[in-house]
């Protein structure tokens, strides 16, 4: 019970909003320290990481959204619209490991989403590591399915239900 209230509060309090680049320092310590047990699906050092967030950035800055606890960042979500005509691509998506668990991602999840239907996507796709269990778990729960796989990446895809009136 505590636990829920606990995760219920949190969540109200969080804001998700778009990135800006002046978040990037904060963004890189987010980063390493969600992938510390998951090193081989993840940039190594300082300057690769700069570089992919610039990347990242480029594709799509208006798909690129942090979640934010009392001003600080504590994890971020990278949607990417440009990807193909039809299907949007969720590039990339971390928690802080100490905030992992309390629904933070979902937020951050259905953010990405919302923003990639809105923007006329008929499906959505990622790549992940195939020992990451957790976040493939999380991507089946909701709705995901397996493609295949090249080398140690997973591809996972998930066609948006069509709205009457869109
Ligand atoms: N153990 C088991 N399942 C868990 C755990 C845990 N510790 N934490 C979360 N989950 C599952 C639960 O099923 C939960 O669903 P529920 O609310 O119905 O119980 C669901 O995930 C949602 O959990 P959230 O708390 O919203 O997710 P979280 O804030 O932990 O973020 C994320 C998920 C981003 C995958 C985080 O674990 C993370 O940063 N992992 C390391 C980096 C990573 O693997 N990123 C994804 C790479 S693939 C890509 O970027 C396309």
């Amino acid at each position: 019970m505590e636990s829920k209230l606990l995760k219920s509060s949190l969540v109200n309090k969080l804001k998700i909003e778009k990135v800006r680049k002046k978040d990037f320092e904060k963004l890189i310590k987010v980063y390493e320290e969600a992938y510390r047990d998951l090193k081989d699906y993840a940039e190594e050092g300082y300057e690769n990481i700069l570089k992919y967030l610039n990347w990242l950035y480029k594709q799509d800055k208006e798909g690129f959204f942090v979640a934010k606890l009392n001003d600080e960042i504590i994890g971020f979500i990278c949607a990417d619209k440009n990807w193909t005509k039809d299907r949007g691509e969720i590039h990339e998506f971390v928690v802080s490991p100490k905030y992992q668990g309390l629904g933070i991602g979902k937020k951050l999840f259905e953010t990405a989403l919302e923003y990639l239907r809105k923007s006329g996507k008929k499906c959505v796709g990622l790549w992940v590591g195939e020992k990451n269990e957790k976040a493939k778990n999380f991507y089946k729960k909701y709705g995901f399915e397996y493609k295949g796989k090249i080398k140690i990446w997973e591809k996972y895809l998930k066609k948006f239900e069509e709205v009457d009136g869109e």
